[in-house]
């Protein structure tokens, strides 16, 4: 039985002359046992006519919000609830930055707006498009708001140019399609707590230490264990990150904060994954007011206090101990150092990622990470955080479930 047997799919297909591969689409899809819903754009009627969807599919093609005899057969609501994720192959430029600012002036954007799937949308688009940094905006508005973006790949292009903008291939998009359902169960009925950001340890009401953490990795992490079916709560230090959906989210400032949300998450958490990038250390004392540079001598001294250590205290619990997973943020020795933290902190797992890296670490949209517990080592190479994190949960599950 393939993942896809019986999955609900809506195939929408945007203007491009890559909508083309779609009809090549709708048949592997439907060869897996899927059961596909395709929802044209006008655009894409100029590229391919809906009666060879409506052939490959077994179902009626869908193109107006408005059409009747449509809305008779399945309305638009009623087709956002059937789907059990919305694929958008090809999206074109303009209907990223129609989906990134939520309009719904068509069919299409209408049904993503009224779902609550899954949504995933394979780009296509010149190469130049694809670089402006409008598309970008979208795109990392999309992405923020836990879309799967699927490709562009790189090469040689309609136009003539070459460049990143061709739509992934039929067979790469149904893979990322049998990945992203194989991923739906892994964490069915399971607690998982995700710590990410930083923390801010104020010095004054107006200064204070912290790092460059985002959040992108924990709330791409939050997000993924939501779609493996885990019931989430995501304990976030200040970022500016939409919650993902599903997903239960307490903010906190500083690492004490932090501590006590985690401390009490814990107690009803299966897997615990600490993603957050929390101050070691906070001043010992935190001035009323604000500090006067004219009271300050030119060279001045500041004590610093340690903070808990979080997660080592979550997986040095003797009762109510959930599988414990954290990162190691190294500049140099990555292994030595992660494998070092794995065993001082008394973790199952640890995530190695060397935070100097050009594409990766902090505030980075990509990461790249080794998997470290007692028995070895597996290196996840450079990825979107949003698809690494996939991975991720799916690593994190064959060792927590087995447990
Ligand atoms: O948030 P992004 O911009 O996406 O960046 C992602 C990231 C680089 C922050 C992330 O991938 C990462 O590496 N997070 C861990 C950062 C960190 O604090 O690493 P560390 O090696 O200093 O800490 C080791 C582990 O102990 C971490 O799991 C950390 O959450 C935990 N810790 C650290 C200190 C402390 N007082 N309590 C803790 O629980």
């Amino acid at each position: 039985m393939s993942a896809l047997t019986d999955k609900r799919i809506v195939l929408g297909i945007s203007g491009g002359i890559a909508a083309y591969k779609s009809a090549d689409l709708v048949r592997r899809l439907r060869e897996r046992g899927a059961d596909v819903r395709v929802v044209m754009t006008r655009g894409a009627q100029e590229f391919i006519r809906p009666l060879t969807f409506q052939a490959l599919s077994g179902n009626p093609v869908h193109s107006d919000l408005l059409d009747p005899a449509a809305e008779a057969a399945m309305g638009h609501i009623e087709l956002a609830r059937w789907a059990g994720l919305i694929l958008i192959a090809p999206a074109s430029a303009q209907l990223l930055g129609k989906l990134a600012a939520g309009l719904a002036d068509d069919l299409l954007t209408t049904l993503c707006l009224a779902s609550q799937a899954p949504l995933a949308v394979a780009p296509a688009m010149n190469q130049v498009m694809w670089h402006h940094d409008a598309t970008t905006a979208n795109v990392d508005r999309l992405r923020s708001r836990a879309t799967h973006i699927w490709g562009p790949a790189a090469g040689s292009q309609a136009c003539g140019e070459i460049g990143p903008g061709r739509m992934l291939e039929p067979d790469e998009l149904v893979r990322r399609v049998e990945r992203l359902f194989g991923n739906r169960q892994l964490l069915a009925s399971r607690r998982v707590v995700v710590t990410a950001g930083p923390t801010r340890e104020a010095l004054d009401p107006v200064r204070y230490i912290s790092n460059r953490s985002s959040g992108k990795m924990g709330f791409a992490l939050a997000a993924a264990a939501q779609r493996a079916g885990a019931e989430v709560t995501l304990i976030a230090g200040p970022v500016a990150l939409a919650t993902p959906t599903g997903v239960k989210r307490i903010d906190v400032t500083n690492a004490l904060e932090m501590r006590d949300a985690a401390e009490e998450a814990a107690d009803a958490c299966d897997i615990f994954i600490a993603a957050a990038a929390v101050a070691d250390f906070r001043p010992a004392q935190v001035a009323e007011q604000k500090i006067k540079k004219s009271d300050s001598r030119d060279e001045d001294r500041l004590t610093l206090v340690k903070n808990p250590d979080i997660v080592a205290a979550i997986a040095a619990r003797r009762k109510l101990r959930p599988f414990t997973v954290g990162f190691a943020a190294e500049t140099e020795k990555l292994l030595e150092h992660a494998r070092g933290k794995l065993q001082r902190k008394g973790l199952d797992l640890i995530v190695a990622n060397d935070v100097s890296a050009a594409d990766g670490g902090f505030d980075s949209d990509r990461n790249s990470v080794t998997v470290i517990d007692a028995n070895g080592c597996e290196t996840l190479p450079s990825a979107l955080k949003t698809e690494l994190a996939d991975r991720l949960i799916t690593v994190i599950a064959s060792r927590a479930v087995q447990e």
